[in-house]
């Protein structure tokens, strides 16, 4: 069968034969604990609902402008203003079909064959699978858990030297570490991208609004002003407003930026659904005790997963800033053969999980990041203590 060539470097996703064999094993009846979605176990809040349903009766079926509704637009730079301190204007924000899609369609309008993406490690998976099929060649920056996950200014500057990226993908907080950059972490990584103008730097910043511990989500705009005409900032409501389903996601660049992407979304996808649309309008003028709602069930999920981490001497993580997400450092039980057993990495550890401990969670490998699990935390609390207790239960008698 006839297979284009850039889909060569692209694999199917490596967490699937996970999740099927999950599903495969709850369709039996057995009492599977799943870590691995990435995505809030809420309902869409009501009032969000209800201004989709009402366009709807009001007749809103048609196509939208291709960058989106005008009145969302306006609806997400203002918001963007005010919730970061970036001034933005209606014509830098496009609105597509997810904050996948608006990153895809960035990855798409601007790296040509052969060019380079940094992006650091561990990373969302999506992003070098977005580079192979532009053509573009991701190259890795590894970051690991006594870096906080973040990279350093030195670090981004040797792979900036060496490999004369075109773009830099930055993600805070991050899926799938939690770690996300402080004002501080961000003005040395400003004070190096400003001696290479030729980078732009694509800032997803899809869970800026989940935050814990008293961390402050800033955006990279906001600390380098002088930067912003090279960021494209992109964020979406299916994570802080629990919306995955219905497929929203915006970008903020340049208007130049912004009408090259136009153009490629134009022939692709056109527009966002119409009535969801109208749905987002409303999730932005929400009270915003909604999100902080959810964000604090969150907080106190992050809180009981990291307890429960803290009672098994061999397990750790680095407690996450942000996001819904911990990496589990589970190196010590990724090289073991002995008896009936032998696991020799994280994806081998993972599926021994699921067979013995009836534990879902995905190798760390699919994130760049081998020797660890990330574990999701959006689920419910009793969930996590069990899935937790699982997971350390399993692996002490490992040893
Ligand atoms: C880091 C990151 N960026 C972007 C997305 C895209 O989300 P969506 O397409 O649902 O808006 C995700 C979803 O998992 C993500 O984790």
């Amino acid at each position: 069968m006839k297979k284009a060539h850039r889909l060569n470097q692209v694999q199917a996703s490596l967490t699937l034969a996970i999740t099927a064999r999950a599903a495969e094993m709850r369709a039996e009846g057995l009492d599977v604990v799943s870590f691995g979605a990435g995505e809030p176990d809420f309902i869409t809040p009501k009032p969000i609902i209800d201004a989709a349903k009402d366009a709807l009766d009001r007749g809103m079926t048609k196509y939208t402008p291709v960058t989106g509704m005008p009145a969302l637009r306006a609806e997400i730079a203002s918001w963007y203003t005010k919730n970061f301190g970036v001034e933005t204007k209606s014509d830098e924000v496009i609105v597509g079909i997810g904050g996948k899609q608006v990153i895809y369609n960035a990855v798409m309008s601007m790296v040509d064959p052969g060019d380079v993406v940094l992006i650091p490690a561990p990373y969302w998976l999506s992003y070098p699978a977005m580079v192979h099929l532009a053509d573009g060649t991701p190259v890795f920056i590894p970051t690991d858990q006594a870096d906080e996950f973040l990279v350093s200014p030195e670090k981004l500057e040797d792979a900036i030297q060496q490999y004369h990226p075109v773009l830099l993908i930055l993600n805070s907080p991050c899926n799938p570490t939690g770690a996300a950059y402080s004002a501080e972490k961000l003005e040395k990584i400003a004070a190096v991208l400003r001696k290479y103008p030729d980078v732009t730097i694509l800032w997803d910043n899809i869970y800026a609004q989940l935050v814990y511990n008293g961390f402050k989500h800033v955006e990279l705009a906001k600390v380098a002003p002088d930067l912003k005409n090279r960021i494209i900032t992109t964020g979406g409501f299916s994570k802080s407003f629990a919306m995955t389903g219905w497929r929203l996601g915006f970008a903020i660049a340049d208007p130049a930026r912004i009408k090259i992407m136009t153009t490629l979304q134009s022939h692709s996808t056109s527009n966002a659904v119409s009535f969801a649309q109208a749905g987002a309008i409303e999730a932005l003028r929400l009270d915003p005790s909604v999100v902080e709602n959810m964000r604090q069930a969150f907080e106190r999920r992050r809180s009981i997963i990291l307890n429960e981490i803290a009672k098994f001497p061999d397990l750790s993580c680095l407690p996450p800033n942000g996001a819904f997400y911990v990496m589990l450092n589970c190196t010590k039980f990724c090289d073991i053969v002995k008896n009936d057993v032998a696991i020799h990495n994280d994806v081998e550890l993972a599926q021994y999980l699921l067979e013995k401990g009836m534990v879902a969670t995905v190798p760390g490998t699919a994130f760049g990041a081998p020797g660890y699990l990330r574990l999701s935390f959006a689920m419910k609390d009793e969930d996590i203590i069990k899935g937790i207790q699982r997971i350390g239960n399993t692996l002490a008698a490992l040893k």
